[in-house]
């Protein structure tokens, strides 16, 4: 057990959209080894169904798991969403959704007891950020928005800069369709999830027209920041933390344009990566 420690951590994702979760998990541990698996080949895992993204994650979690990892992130929150019971059964060691975090941050953050959720169709369809928030405060009310077109956007780059390029008007024109019907059903609401990898990208967008439409500010928790702080909490709970250098390895199913999307997301360009079959 003495170098349990310095085994890595391993991170999947539906494709690149996770590095968002990577980026918030070395900002916060420096020292942590990092294996992300995306699953570019089979992207986008949020408009398939509940039984295919739970095939497909096994999968993922298998080939991470035979790399000995000691704590498995399911980045993905459509995957989180599915996937997370199917998985924590299988496995031996801790497995860590998007949804768990970003539920406890929202309860702690409503003051007027009511929340938001945006995320792809599958994340809403399934569920399951209405029953964490529920199990954690009944009391608590729940309104959730699938927002499919944001992935795309995202992935392009247009993230909605207060500039007037027609890139940033088209984004802040989508957000402001899905949010102004959010607020349309939840005009309580002072707290907005971001259940989605994608989304911290447009957070700044989001949380503009957040502002605008509510009239007021609106607390926006970012799943990938509370997963990070997640697995820093279980972790050193079990006397898991690594120390010395860290470093990022990151296998993808498909490497067609990797960098730039990658670079995006992580917020500097990955040096190498390795094309691998599940
Ligand atoms: N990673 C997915 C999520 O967080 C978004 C992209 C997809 O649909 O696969 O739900």
């Amino acid at each position: 057990m003495a170098d349990a420690g310095r085994q890595p951590i391993g991170v999947f994702d539906s494709g690149l959209g996770g590095l968002t979760v990577v980026r918030a998990l070395t900002e916060r541990l420096p020292s942590e080894k990092i294996l992300y698996l995306g699953d570019t080949a089979r992207v986008p895992y949020g408009s398939k169904s509940g039984e295919t993204v739970v095939r497909y994650s096994r999968m993922s979690a298998h080939f991470l798991m035979g790399r000995d990892i000691k704590i498995l992130m399911v980045a993905c929150n459509t995957a989180s969403a599915y996937a997370l019971d199917a998985l924590a059964a299988d496995l031996a060691i801790p497995v860590l959704g998007a949804v768990e975090p970003g539920a406890d941050e929202a309860v702690a953050a409503t003051v007027r007891g009511e929340v938001g959720v945006i995320g792809t169709l599958g994340t809403v369809r399934s569920g399951s950020y209405p029953r964490a928030i529920a199990a954690r405060d009944p009391r608590i009310r729940v309104a959730q928005l699938a927002c499919p077109l944001l992935v795309p956007l995202v992935e392009e780059g247009w993230l909605g800069g207060a500039g007037d390029r027609l890139e940033d008007r088209a984004a802040a024109a989508i957000a402001e369709r899905y949010l102004g019907e959010l607020c349309a059903a939840a005009p309580n609401l002072d707290v907005l999830v971001l259940g989605c990898t994608h989304y911290p990208l447009v957070r700044a967008l989001l949380a503009r027209t957040a502002e605008r439409l509510w009239d007021r500010p609106i607390a926006l928790v970012d799943s990938a920041q509370a997963m990070a702080r997640a697995a820093d909490r279980i972790l050193s709970q079990a006397g898991l933390l690594a120390g010395g250098a860290g470093g990022l390895s990151c296998f993808v199913t498909d490497d067609a344009r990797f960098a730039e999307v990658a670079a995006r997301f992580l917020g500097h360009p990955i040096a190498t990566v390795e094309k691998v079959d599940l």
